[in-house]
C-alpha cells in the first residue's frame, strides 16, 4: 500500500506487542510501516526481533542522561530523523516529559495492561488481583501528560480465575494485548490517512467484537 503512515515503536523489553505490529504490518492493506525501533535497553530482545525483520533500531540508553528532557530530545530526533508520524509505545518503561508529549499531541500510543482508568502504574495485575476484581485486561490509549491517562482506542476484557496469580493473568492480558494493538494502530492509521473513524470501522470484520474480547 502506498500512503503508509510512518511509524517509531519504543521499546525496553521482550517486545512481544513490537512483534504483534511488526506481523500486522508484513500484510499489503496495513495502513502502517514501522520505520525506527528504538530501545532505552541495549539488552532488550525486541532489539532482535527488529533486526529479524529489516527494522533500522537505535539504542538509546537513557542512564547516559542526566535529565529526563535531555533523552527524550535525543528520542525525539531520532523519530524526526525517520520521518515518523506516530510514535507506538510498546513495553516502553520510561515516563516521557512534558516537553515530549506536547512535540507529539495526540501522536503517541501506549498499551496498558489494565482496564484503564482502574489500575494506572506498575504491577497492575497485581492491583487487579489484590482488589478482588473479576474481569481484567488492556487498553489502548493516546498519550496525554497524565499518566496512563488519555482518550481510550482499544480495550479488551480478561477474566481473572480464582486460580490466577499475576504470573499467569498477566501472559493472558498479554496475549490480548498482542491483539489489540496492531487492530488500534490500524484504526488510528487509517484517521491519519485521511478516512473518518466511522469507516475505518467498517473496514475491519467484525470490529465491535474483536476490540472487546471476551474468553
Ligand atoms: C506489556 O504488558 C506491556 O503492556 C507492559 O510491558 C509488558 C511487556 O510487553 N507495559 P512486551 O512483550 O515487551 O511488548
Amino acid at each position: 500500500m502506498n500512503n503508509r503512515i510512518k511509524v517509531g515503536i519504543l521499546i525496553s523489553g521482550n517486545g512481544t506487542n513490537l512483534q504483534a505490529i511488526i506481523d500486522a504490518s508484513q500484510k499489503d492493506d496495513f495502513p502502517a510501516e514501522i520505520v525506527i525501533v528504538i530501545s532505552n535497553n541495549p539488552s532488550a530482545y525486541g532489539l532482535k526481533r527488529a533486526i529479524l525483520a529489516d527494522i533500522p533500531i537505535k539504542v538509546i540508553d537513557h542512564k547516559l542522561f542526566n535529565h529526563r528532557e535531555d533523552f527524550d530530545s535525543a528520542v525525539s530526533i531520532e523519530l524526526r530523523k525517520a520521518d515518523c508520524e506516530l510514535v507506538c509505545l510498546a513495553g516502553f518503561m520510561r515516563i516521557l516529559s512534558e516537553q515530549f508529549i506536547d512535540e507529539w499531541p495526540m501522536k503517541i500510543i501506549n498499551i496498558h495492561p489494565s482496564l484503564l482508568p482502574s489500575f494506572r502504574g506498575r504491577n497492575v495485575q497485581k492491583q487487579a488481583i489484590d482488589a478482588g476484581v473479576r474481569i481484567a485486561g488492556c487498553t489502548v490509549h493516546f498519550v496525554i501528560s497524565e499518566l496512563d491517562a488519555g482518550p481510550i482506542i482499544a480495550q479488551a476484557a480478561v477474566p481473572v480465575l480464582k486460580t490466577d496469580n499475576s504470573d499467569s493473568l498477566s501472559a493472558r492480558i498479554l496475549r490480548q494485548e498482542n491483539h489489540i494493538y496492531p487492530l488500534a494502530l490500524e484504526l488510528v492509521a487509517r484517521q491519519t490517512q485521511g478516512e473518518p473513524m466511522s469507516t475505518v470501522r467498517t473496514n475491519i470484520p467484525n470490529a465491535e467484537e474483536k476490540l472487546i474480547s471476551l474468553y
